[in-house]
């Protein structure tokens, strides 16, 4: 188990889109969510993608009971979940501020459905499907978007609502 580098904003693999895993279950894969798990706990994120530390594959992982970069978020599942695949529940959206172990230091105002029904994969191929909204429904849309090459800068609500933490939080934005 290894602490990956995660790859930065401006970094082409991050724009690519990530191909389905077509192997469950294999040391290869286990491997690698592993590492993911070991990136994402040192970067104290709420999530990571695959094409984060440059692994061209669909997936995803997510979850956390508290988390000092998000201390008001409400606990969301831990999950690692392979070729996810999501609908919206109804046409409510809701804002809130995200970031990205990818855009390190910053954040932006993001819409995201309020409201979804997601399915996926654990590791060994038994299937996850699950409503969710809140924190765990941006949550997984934001992962979700790395596996197309799309990071939240690309869906600012408005491009003033974006900017380095302190500098916003200084402005009384966050
Ligand atoms: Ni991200």
């Amino acid at each position: 188990m290894t602490v990956r580098q995660v790859l930065r904003l401006g970094d082409p693999r991050l724009r690519q889109t990530s191909r389905d895993v077509t192997n469950f279950g294999t040391p290869e894969l286990l491997a690698m969510i592993a590492d993911m798990q070991d990136t994402m706990a040192a970067c104290e994120g709420a999530g990571l993608a695959a094409p984060q530390i440059g692994v061209m594959r669909r997936v995803m992982i997510f979850g956390f009971e508290k988390l000092s970069r998000y201390p008001d978020a409400e606990p969301v599942p831990e999950t690692t979940l392979i070729n996810p695949q999501f609908q919206a529940l109804d046409d409510h959206y809701e804002s809130g501020w995200e970031g990205c172990l990818s855009v390190p230091g910053m954040r932006g105002l993001v819409r995201r459905h309020a409201r979804i029904r997601y399915r996926g994969f654990d590791p060994h191929g038994k299937l996850i499907e699950r409503e969710a909204d809140g924190f765990h429904a941006r949550v997984f849309q934001h992962e979700y978007d790395h596996l197309d090459g799309v990071l939240y800068p690309d869906r600012l609500e408005d491009p003033l609502k974006f900017g380095f933490i302190e500098e916003l939080q200084a402005a009384g934005e966050l």
